[in-house]
C-alpha cells in the first residue's frame, strides 16, 4: 500500500477546499477519547451520545440518533423510511466477537407487479405521492437492534427525540435549502400546497422557512411517545397504522394494514471482503454498496498496477478509479436485486478471475465508449437519505445508512404523525430501460414484485485492521454517489493517514457507467499536475466526459486515531459529531 499512498496525496492534497458554498471544517478538532457518534445532525449525534454516556452501547446510541434524526432531518430519513445497518462487537462482555447486517428496507406492498409503473398513467407514480410508498422498515429495525443488540429500555433511547420534536428544533443551512428547493416545486405545482398541505405548513412552514426559525413537530412527537410505550405494534397494526393507510389510499396508493402488519426486518451477516490487510464489513444486497466496494477496490488495486512505469499523476489516479468505478456501476445494472427473490452472483461477480479479466480491459491512456444504456441527463441534487457512525467505550461499532428516498420522499405525509413517507419504489426498476430519479438504469433482477425489497446504493461499511480492531466507520447519504464517495473518504484515511476532518473536506469525483458522465466538484477544475497541465484537461483528454456537480454525496467518518476516535460529519450537510 505505500507505492499508493503518496498517488492518493497528491490527488487530493491541491484540492482540498470544499464544495461551492460549503466551509471546510477544522482539521484541528481534538478527538474524542472513548466513545463518538458522527450523524448529520448535531442533535442526533447528542442524542446519541446521551445514551453512551448512561453506559449504553453502540447500538443503544444508534438507535436514539436515528430517531433524532427522523426528527431533524425529515427530508432524510425517518420513521416512514427504511434503511441497513452493520454492527461490529469487539469482545463484547455480552456478544463477543460478531458482526452482523441489519436490512430493514422497505418492501412493496402486496398490489405492487413488475408492471405496476408501466401501467400507471402519470410519468411521476413511482416517486410522487401514494403509489411511490413502499412499506416502512425502520421503526421495526431500530426495534428489532434495541432488543436483540442494545442495553437501554426503549423510553430511555426515544427520549430526545420526543425532546427534539415537542420542543422543536432551529432550521439550519441545509434544512432551509432543502426546504427552499421543495418550495420552489411547490409553487410551480400549486396544486402540490393542497396536496401535501402538512409538508407546505409544517415541513416548508408556507415557503417561508430562515435559518434559525424554529420547527416543531408535536404529531410526530405523539407518534414516537406510542412507539415508547407500545414498541413496533404501535406503528405496524396501531393508530400510526391505520394514519398511513389512509394517507396512502387518499393519495391513489394501495398499502394494507395487511403489507404493514406483514412486515419483517432480516438479519444477515456483513458482506466481507479484504482491501490489502483491512477487513471490509459492508451491506450485502439488496444494497449494491458491499459488492460495488469490493469490485472497486480490487480493480482500482489492479488499475494501478497497470500503471508501473508510466508517470504518476492525479489524472492517472483518478482514471484508474473512474474505470474501476464504471465496472462495479455496469454490473450493478444488470446483475444485482434482493436476493430473497432473484439469483445475485456475488461470488461470480467478486471472484478473483473475473476481476482480473475485467482490470485487462484496462488501458491507462483512455476510457472506454459507453454502453448503449442510460440517460445523460445529471442526476437530482437530492437530499434525502442520511448515514450515522457510532463507536462505544468498548470498541464496538455500528455504520447505518436509512432514508426516505428523494428529499421528502413521495411528499406525501402523514399528518397525524407528523413524517413524511418515502418514495423508495423509485429504486425499483420502475419503468424498464428508463433510468431512475438517479440516473441508474437497472435490469428485471430489480423488477417490483411484492414483499420484494428495491436494490439500494447504501453503504454503511466499518473497516477492521490486521488485528480486527475497528479503524473507520463510515458511509453517506446521495443516492449512487454514496458508493463513491464511501471509497474515497476511506482511501483518503487508509492510504493518506488523512484526518477526519480531512477526509470530508477533500473535493470529490463520481462516475456511475450511465451516464457516461465524469462529475467532479468544482475545485477539480483548477488542481494542474506537476507539468502545469489541469487534471480536467487531462481527464478529457482520455476520452472522459467531465463535468461539474457543485456538491456530491453527504457522508460521516469516525477514525482510530493514537488519541481516541477522530470523527468528521459531512460539511456539505451540517453534519457535527458529538461523545466524550
Ligand atoms: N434511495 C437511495 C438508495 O437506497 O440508494
Amino acid at each position: 500500500m505505500t507505492r499508493i499512498r503518496p498517488l492518493w496525496r497528491t490527488v487530493l492534497a491541491p484540492a482540498a477546499a470544499l464544495c461551492t458554498g460549503c466551509a471546510a471544517i477544522s482539521p484541528d478538532a481534538p478527538p474524542f477519547p472513548h466513545a463518538v457518534v458522527a450523524a448529520d445532525h448535531i442533535i442526533a449525534s447528542r442524542a446519541g451520545a446521551e445514551m453512551l454516556r448512561k453506559g449504553g452501547n453502540a447500538v443503544d446510541a444508534a438507535v436514539a440518533t436515528s430517531f433524532a434524526l427522523s426528527v431533524t432531518r425529515p427530508y432524510s430519513c425517518g420513521i416512514g423510511g427504511g434503511g441497513f445497518m452493520v454492527i461490529h462487537f469487539n469482545d463484547d462482555p455480552v456478544h463477543g466477537t460478531r458482526s452482523i447486517a441489519l436490512n430493514y428496507r422497505e418492501t412493496a406492498p402486496a398490489a405492487i407487479g413488475p408492471d405496476y409503473f408501466v401501467n400507471a398513467d402519470d410519468p411521476s407514480a413511482s416517486t410522487l405521492g401514494g403509489r411511490a410508498v413502499g412499506v416502512p422498515g425502520n421503526v421495526a429495525g431500530l426495534l428489532y437492534a434495541l432488543e436483540h443488540f442494545g442495553t437501554l429500555d426503549r423510553q430511555t433511547v426515544l427520549a430526545p427525540a420526543i425532546r427534539a420534536a415537542a420542543y422543536g428544533f432551529e432550521a439550519d443551512e441545509n434544512y432551509v435549502s432543502t426546504a427552499r428547493s421543495v418550495a420552489a416545486r411547490f409553487d410551480e405545482h400549486p396544486e402540490f400546497k393542497r396536496r401535501f398541505a402538512y409538508v407546505w405548513t409544517a415541513f416548508l412552514h408556507s415557503g417561508e422557512i430562515r435559518v434559525g426559525d424554529l420547527v416543531r413537530l408535536p404529531e410526530q412527537a405523539a407518534a414516537l411517545r406510542l412507539i415508547a410505550e407500545h414498541g413496533r405494534e404501535a406503528f405496524y397494526d396501531g393508530a400510526i397504522a391505520d394514519a398511513i393507510v389512509r394517507a396512502v389510499h387518499a393519495d391513489g396508493g394501495s398499502m394494507t394494514h395487511d403489507d404493514l402488519r406483514a412486515y419483517r426486518i432480516r438479519q444477515t451477516q456483513p458482506l466481507t471482503f479484504r482491501f490489502a490487510s483491512w477487513r471490509f464489513l459492508a451491506m450485502p444486497p439488496p444494497s449494491s454498496g458491499g459488492v460495488a466496494m469490493a469490485q472497486t477496490l480490487g480493480l482500482f488495486t489492479r488499475h494501478l498496477a497497470a500503471t508501473r512505469g508510466r508517470p504518476s499523476s492525479s489524472a492517472m489516479f483518478v482514471h484508474a478509479l473512474t474505470e474501476a468505478l464504471k465496472h462495479a456501476f455496469a454490473d450493478r445494472a444488470e446483475w444485482l436485486g434482493d436476493p430473497d427473490f432473484v439469483d445475485v452472483p456475488i461470488h461470480q461477480l467478486l471472484d478473483r478471475a473475473s476481476l482480473d479479466a475485467m482490470a485487462s480491459s484496462f488501458d491507462p491512456a483512455r476510457t472506454h465508449e459507453p454502453g448503449a444504456y442510460g440517460s445523460r441527463a445529471p442526476p437530482p441534487d437530492d437530499r434525502g437519505t442520511s448515514h450515522y457512525c457510532v463507536v462505544d467505550a468498548h470498541g464496538n461499532a455500528v455504520a447505518a445508512t436509512e432514508t426516505i428516498n428523494l428529499s421528502f420522499g413521495s411528499r406525501l405525509p402523514v399528518p397525524e404523525f407528523g413524517f413524511c413517507l418515502n418514495n423508495q419504489l423509485d429504486d425499483f426498476t420502475a419503468l424498464p430501460g428508463v433510468p431512475n430519479a438517479f440516473g441508474l438504469t437497472q435490469s428485471d433482477r430489480n423488477l417490483p414484485a411484492p414483499g420484494k425489497r428495491p436494490l439500494s446504493s447504501m453503504s454503511p461499511t466499518i473497516v477492521l485492521d490486521a488485528d480486527g480492531r475497528v479503524v473507520i466507520v463510515a458511509g453517506a447519504a446521495g443516492g449512487p454517489t454514496i458508493i463513491t464517495s464511501t471509497i474515497e473518504i476511506i482511501l483518503e484515511v487508509l492510504l493518506s493517514d488523512s484526518t477526519a476532518a480531512e477526509a470530508m473536506n477533500a473535493s470529490r469525483f463520481h462516475h456511475q457507467w450511465a451516464p457516461d458522465v465524469l462529475y467532479m466538484e468544482p475545485e477539480w477544475f483548477d488542481v494542474r499536475d506537476a507539468n502545469g497541465v489541469l487534471v480536467v484537461d487531462r481527464l478529457s483528454a482520455m476520452g472522459h466526459r467531465v463535468q461539474r456537480r457543485d456538491s456530491i454525496a453527504a457522508a460521516n467518518l469516525i477514525r482510530r486515531s493514537a488519541r481516541g476516535w477522530d470523527a468528521a460529519g459531512d460539511p456539505r450537510k451540517g453534519g457535527v459529531p458529538a461523545g466524550y
